[in-house]
């Protein structure tokens, strides 16, 4: 248990001051901020043991079977929280022990779905101490674009990386030894404020908290096997599939659990307008590979512009294959030599098979596979096994 009272020490005191003065700040107009209105005096002195905490406890592994990590919520210790008012900047956040937070009923994104997710990882080093957090910067930007579409203020990079990093260090202990998985960083973005018609909430909650975990399948890393849907579709032109809006995963759901049902691991969607070109499945980008050719989908709305994709688009390339972004068809599917699946819970996994109509299309995972070539040098670098050449990963301690 980390819990401590609070200490009388002067760089403690400043903090304290600090975050008295934070839980001031005049809020949006009454009623609409709940979170800090509703908090008493206990809750200043939980932001109190969150320095304490920060400074002294966090070295020592939690006590966590890290052999048996799957990729399931585990409650960690702390979470980072950032509010602002519609029309107005982000401006300052703080650590607050994990647990619930308290919405209105009315509040934008319980009501209308006004809401942005993201995931990112970080892993402590393999040689020596310290973190590294992959690529931070490009899912703050990715937020950004996202938060036009919904019509919510976003964090700055800087204020987003500042907070995943605060994120990471607090709960460090919860971050997995080398090789035994990483610690999953969930930043989201939410109409808080309360609302009924239908409009941007009046206050918005940026809140990061984070889990360790390991492979996102089931399946670990053994290759996985699709079914391809086409009765259903994640995404439509001009709609928010390239966002990382959270619309866009519970309509998912249904055709996740018919697959999973009849033994999938998971669904691959097609376009909404021809219903033949592969977009993605359903919480990962696809790649095809025939000889030294590898495509994968083009970006063109529909389909989430992966940090993991672009990373694998990069590596392959400097390994010499040619990578083609374009729209790719069910029939590429029956041609390809391999077919590999990207994203930051999934990294890079192998696909067996493709089932489309009733057909099973099945291609090479073994030892040579590409993909698995592409998953080394990737959590090679994320891992800092390899050298990061391509200054992706921020290292912190
Ligand atoms: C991720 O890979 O980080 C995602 O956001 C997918 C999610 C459905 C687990």
């Amino acid at each position: 248990m980390l819990t401590r009272s609070i200490p009388q020490k002067s760089s403690t005191a400043g903090m304290f001051m600090k975050l008295v003065s934070n839980f001031i700040k005049p809020q949006c107009g009454v009623g609409s901020c709940s979170f800090f209105t509703s908090r008493p005096a206990s809750y200043l002195q939980t932001a109190c043991e969150v320095a304490f905490d920060t400074e002294r406890n966090v070295d020592e592994y939690a006590d966590v079977d890290w052999d048996k990590l799957g990729f399931r919520l585990m409650e960690t210790d702390y979470m980072y929280i950032m509010k602002c008012c519609q029309d107005d900047e982000f401006s300052h956040g703080q650590l607050n022990r994990y647990g619930n937070i308290e919405l209105s009923p009315s509040a934008g994104v319980l009501n209308y779905a006004q809401g942005l997710f993201e995931g990112l990882k970080a892993y402590r080093k393999v040689n020596g101490n310290g973190f590294l957090i992959f690529r931070p910067e490009e899912n703050a930007r990715r937020m950004q674009i996202g938060s036009d579409r919904m019509c919510m203020p976003s964090p700055s990079v800087d204020q987003f990386v500042h907070a995943v990093k605060q994120t990471v260090l607090a709960n460090k202990r919860w971050i997995p030894p080398p090789g035994k998985g990483s610690l999953y960083v969930r930043p989201l973005l939410m109409g808080s404020g309360p609302i009924l018609g239908l409009a941007p909430a009046s206050e918005y909650t940026f809140l990061v908290y984070a889990a360790p975990v390991g492979n996102y399948f089931k399946e670990g890393l053994e290759p996985i096997n699709l079914v391809i849907q086409d009765e259903s579709y994640r995404a439509t032109p001009g709609g928010t599939g390239a966002v990382k809006t959270i619309a866009n995963y519970s309509p998912v759901l249904k055709a996740q659990m018919q697959a999973k049902k009849k033994g999938f691991t998971d669904v691959l969607f097609l376009d909404a307008v021809d219903n033949k070109y592969l977009e993605e499945a359903s919480s990962c980008n696809i790649f095809i590979r025939k000889n030294n050719v590898i495509s994968t989908p083009m970006a063109r709305g529909t389909i989430l512009e992966g940090i993991t994709r672009g990373s694998i688009i990069e590596i392959a390339r400097d390994f010499g294959y040619e990578v083609d972004e374009r729209l790719v068809s069910v029939e590429d599917l029956t041609e390809a030599d391999e077919v590999f699946c990207t994203g930051t819970a999934v990294v890079v996994a192998p696909v067996n098979s493709i089932t489309y109509k009733g057909q099973r299309y099945k291609y090479n995972c073994g030892e040579d596979a590409v993909s698995r070539k592409l998953y080394k040098s990737l959590t090679d670098i994320q891992m800092g096994i390899a050298e990061d050449k391509k200054g992706w990963t921020v290292e912190i301690d």
